[in-house]
């Protein structure tokens, strides 16, 4: 089997808890409205940033995923009755820039590093939220590059963001692992070429799409032991 050179990491959901912003704020005094709803606040507000890139993906009609992040929160607070709480909304938003990494990141980026790997994000977070996010989670110094599809301008699973790597990296999509936590983006992964390892953390089914991830994990612990790192 090819040698594995290069470890590609989606960002959102994957290497950063997307969850984090609606629960950190939920816990906080004064909160009581957010406190019984925020679960569902966050699980539509993924969702809903998600459904607007695929469509926006398939009409053309591309704009930065900080307009997706907050077009997503905006039908996410209304459904909840929300709406009119400003401070929320720009509460939420603003933690959104200060996710926090999963707790076993760091050393996972560190023995990749230790191990000769190359390292980097692929995400279709515009360029500043995803720097906003690896600084705050203290990861910088472990990769090699953020690729954002800004630089192709549509969203995953666009093949030519995929292409980012290549153009980046060099060498063939089979001598990259692919990592992602979002089912649809492994599948896509797959059906590219990457090797790829879907982080299943809540025990999901698997996607009917085309491409097959080659390894199913509940944390990202398990790409050293995949690389042999
Ligand atoms: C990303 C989203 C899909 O980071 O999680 O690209």
């Amino acid at each position: 089997m090819t040698r594995i050179t290069t470890c590609i990491f989606d960002a959102y959901g994957t290497l950063f808890d997307v969850s984090a912003a609606a629960r950190a704020l939920a816990h906080e005094p004064g909160r009581e409205s957010l406190a019984a709803v925020w679960q569902q606040v966050a699980a539509d507000w993924r969702l809903k940033q998600l459904e607007y890139s695929w469509l926006r993906a398939v009409t053309g009609d591309y704009c930065d995923f900080w307009q997706l992040t907050r077009d997503g929160l905006d039908w996410a607070l209304e459904r909840a009755g929300l709406q009119d709480d400003a401070a929320l909304r720009e509460g939420l938003l603003g933690l959104y820039w200060r996710l926090a990494a999963y707790p076993e990141v760091p050393g996972m980026l560190a023995r990749l590093k230790a191990g000769g790997l190359a390292c980097a994000i692929l995400s279709n977070g515009s360029p500043r939220m995803l720097e906003g996010a690896v600084d705050s989670a203290g990861i910088g110094a472990h990769l090699d590059a953020v690729l954002s599809v800004e630089a192709v301008g549509n969203f995953k699973p666009d093949w030519r963001v995929y292409d980012l790597v290549g153009a980046r990296f060099g060498g063939t999509p089979g001598e990259v692992l692919f990592v992602s936590s979002n089912g649809w983006d492994a599948c896509a992964g797959a059906a590219y070429g990457f090797r790829t390892l879907w982080v299943n953390r809540t025990g999901l089914p698997l996607d009917r799409l085309p491409g097959r991830p080659d390894e199913i994990a509940a944390d990202l612990t398990a790409v050293p032991a995949m690389l042999g790192v």
